[in-house]
Order: structure tokens, then sequence, then C-alpha cells
């Protein structure tokens, strides 16, 4: 299979190909890239991306900033970015990837835990998160052609804990070779229109 990666170079993504292996083509895509360069939350450089890679079966979003501080602090930056970065971003790899996407292909997306639990600070990530989920599910109803849409949502990655377990206290930092099964599973499995709790 033609799979693309989205944040292959960061600390989810980095599991991601880890889990996938060597039996596919992995196309590994991310700002920084000198080979597949992309920037997700500019709709030219997605489409720009797409024709030169052309068709393809798979695509993995592991990326997208959120921003984080408490509700006294929040400013409108924060939603801003969150909102360009992690929803439009993974929007705009959807709405403009469904026209280069193979027939029976599939999406799987990004969310996180904090759409479930909520912490100081995580107003931002827990209100875009949720609506990464909205889209992908009411997505995977409509989209046809065989094609899958589905998200995984991963808890703390343990890889991150150093930087960010102080927001978490109480959690169980997940193992990254853990988190990468999920979308394993979203990517080779049969589920569409699916939540993948990765704790
Ligand atoms: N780490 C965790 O514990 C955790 C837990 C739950 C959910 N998540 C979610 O998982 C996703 C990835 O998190 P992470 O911790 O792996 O982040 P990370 O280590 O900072 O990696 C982000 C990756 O995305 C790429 N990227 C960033 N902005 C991009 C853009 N506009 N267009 C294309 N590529 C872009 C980065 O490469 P370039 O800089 O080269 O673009 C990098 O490869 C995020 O949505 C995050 O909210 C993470």
């Amino acid at each position: 299979m033609k799979i693309i990666v989205v944040g292959a170079s960061g600390t989810v993504g980095k599991n991601i190909v880890a889990a996938l292996g060597n039996e596919h083509q992995l196309i590994k895509a991310s700002r920084s890239s000198k080979e597949h360069p992309l920037d997700m939350t500019s709709p030219e450089s997605i489409k720009k991306f797409f024709q030169q890679i052309g068709k393809f079966d798979a695509l993995v979003v592991a990326a997208g900033d959120l921003g984080f501080a408490p509700l006294g602090q929040l400013s409108h930056d924060h939603w801003e970015k969150s909102f360009r970065s992690k929803l439009m971003g993974q929007v705009n790899l959807v709405t403009i990837g469904k026209d280069f996407i193979n027939d029976g292909g599939s999406f799987t997306l990004t969310s996180g835990v904090l759409t479930e639990v909520f912490i100081q600070a995580g107003i931002v990530a827990s209100s875009i998160n949720r609506a990464v989920e909205g889209f992908a599910l009411a997505t995977a109803a409509e989209i046809g052609r065989g094609i899958r849409v589905n998200v995984v949502s991963p808890g703390l990655l343990e890889e991150s804990a150093p930087q960010m377990g102080s927001f978490f206290p109480g959690h169980f930092p997940v193992p990254g070779a853990r988190v990468g099964q999920f979308y394993k599973r979203a990517v080779l499995g049969i589920e569409n229109g699916r939540v993948l709790l990765a704790v």
C-alpha cells in the first residue's frame, strides 16, 4: 500500500512509521521534509503535495498544533492557531485528499484523550479534538467509494511525559509503540467511523 504519514518525524509519527513497518510504500511528509514538504495549514501546499504524490491508498495525520493556557490567559491566538492547524489542517487533508485517494482507501486522523478527560489549561485542546472527531465521524458516513475515516485518540505518550506530564496529574502515560499499533489497526483493518482510544 502507498501510505502518506503527515508528521512522520514527530513523537507520534515515528511510532506510526515503526508500526507500519517495511511492507508498505511510506510517504513521510511534514513542513521541514526535504523529500515531501507539506504544510497542512495551507490548502495550496496540500494541493501541490497531492499533485506530486498522485494516487494513494491511505493517509495518516499525526500533526497539529494546540494552544495550552488556563482560562484566564486564553487568547484569540491560542484558538486561531489550533483551529488553523489541528482542525482545519486535518479537514483540508481529507477534503482535498478525497480526490486523490483510491477507492477503498482510508484516512486516519488524530485527536487526543482530552476529548474525554479535562485538565488545567486544556480547554482549547478538548474543544478542537472534539471537533476533529465530529468532522471525521460525519465524513465517514458521507464520503462513499468504500473510503474509511477513523480517528486515533492517544493518551499522553511516555515520550512526551517529561515535557507535558505535569499537566496530566494521575495519568498513566502510554508507550508510543502501543499508540503506533492503534494507527496500524485503523489503516490495515476494516473499521470505519471509529474513534480508537489509544491508552
Ligand atoms: N505526544 C503526545 O503525547 C500526544 C498525545 C495525544 C495527542 N497527540 C497529538 O498527536 C499529534 C502529534 O503530536 P506529537 O507530540 O507527535 O507532535 P511533534 O512531536 O511536535 O511532531 C509534530 C509532527 O508534525 C509535523 N507538523 C507540524 N505542523 C505541521 C504542519 N502544519 N504541516 C505538516 N506537518 C506538520 C512536524 O514536522 P515539521 O515541524 O517538519 O512540520 C512533526 O513531524 C498532535 O495532533 C497532538 O495533539 C500527541
